[in-house]
């Protein structure tokens, strides 16, 4: 297995392993590895089917449970990120976010797998919680360490959501609710359970407010936070190709779908790993 950083050593390339076959114990151990270290993994070229990706999948651990998007027949935990050329709703994982994190235990991992992959735009961009931790000065790292954020499904999967308008016009089945009104307390710097490093944990779509501050203050201060996680420096913009499969830890990365593909087919089948409650 051939496994290439990046410059920076956030996002790496790994070739040289066959994911539609069942993996021995000491490549899944080579590819945890990487994706612990790098937090986002990519796999040129790899042709798989529905069952092969979940067998993969199942290989990093058991599935998660992703409410408000309508799964492949017969795939429960396979959802197809769909977008069609003349589509002008709001893009899927178009705002930046780390997957559910609205839920009490978010997935560890996603796993996209692409098919259909524009000729132009639709990227996906990565931002590193840990480097946008790291970054800020002691003050504000002790400040947030004491701080806990609310997160909640309301903006996009309400009925009232971004997400819930498009009827026939949006090409995935959504499907809003009112439980999407829940709120969860996370802590806003998150310790990986499994390195142990501690990452800003908080991202504009699904994180709504602060615990124990007004609505104005927590506004205020997640605003310069989501300012900050912007900084070039903490972001890695992934160019797709088709059946390239990625994997990225969503316990210290937040991403972001990007557009720039009108008149253009966008496909890719995504499923999640389960995870455990932040700390
Ligand atoms: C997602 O947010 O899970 C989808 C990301 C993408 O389509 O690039």
């Amino acid at each position: 297995m051939n496994i290439t950083p990046h410059e920076n050593d956030f996002g790496a390339a790994i070739e040289g392993v066959d994911l539609s076959q069942a993996l021995s114990a000491e490549e899944i151990q080579q590819i945890r590895r990487a994706w612990l270290q790098h937090r986002v993994v990519y796999f040129p070229d790899q042709q798989m089917t529905h069952e092969q990706l979940e067998m993969f999948s199942q290989a990093m651990g058991p599935f998660g449970d992703d409410p408000y998007v309508q799964a492949i027949d017969g795939h429960a935990h396979i959802v197809e990120v769909r977008r069609e050329p003349e589509e002008d709703v709001p893009l899927f994982g178009g705002t930046w976010h780390s997957d559910w994190s609205f839920q009490q235990t978010p997935p560890n991992a996603t796993i996209l797998h692409a098919k259909i992959i524009p000729p132009v735009g639709g990227d996906t961009h990565y931002c590193d919680g840990v480097r946008a931790f790291a970054s800020l000065d002691t003050a504000t790292q002790q400040r947030l360490q004491d701080l806990s954020a609310i997160h909640s499904a309301r903006k996009p999967y309400s009925p009232e959501g971004v997400k819930a308008g498009g009827g026939d016009r949006r090409s995935m089945t959504l499907l809003p609710s009112d439980a999407a009104h829940n709120t969860q307390r996370h802590p806003m710097v998150r310790t990986h359970p499994e390195t142990g490093e501690r990452a800003l944990w908080v991202n504009p779509l699904y994180t709504i407010g602060v615990d124990g501050l007004s609505e104005a203050e927590g506004e205020a201060l997640l605003s310069e936070l989501f300012e900050h996680m912007k900084n070039p420096e903490f972001i890695y913009c992934h160019r797709w190709r088709p059946n390239m499969l990625g994997m990225w830890d969503n316990r210290c990365v937040m991403h972001s779908a990007q557009g720039g593909y009108a008149g253009h087919r966008r496909v890719l089948h995504r499923l999640t790993v389960a995870g455990s409650a932040p700390y």
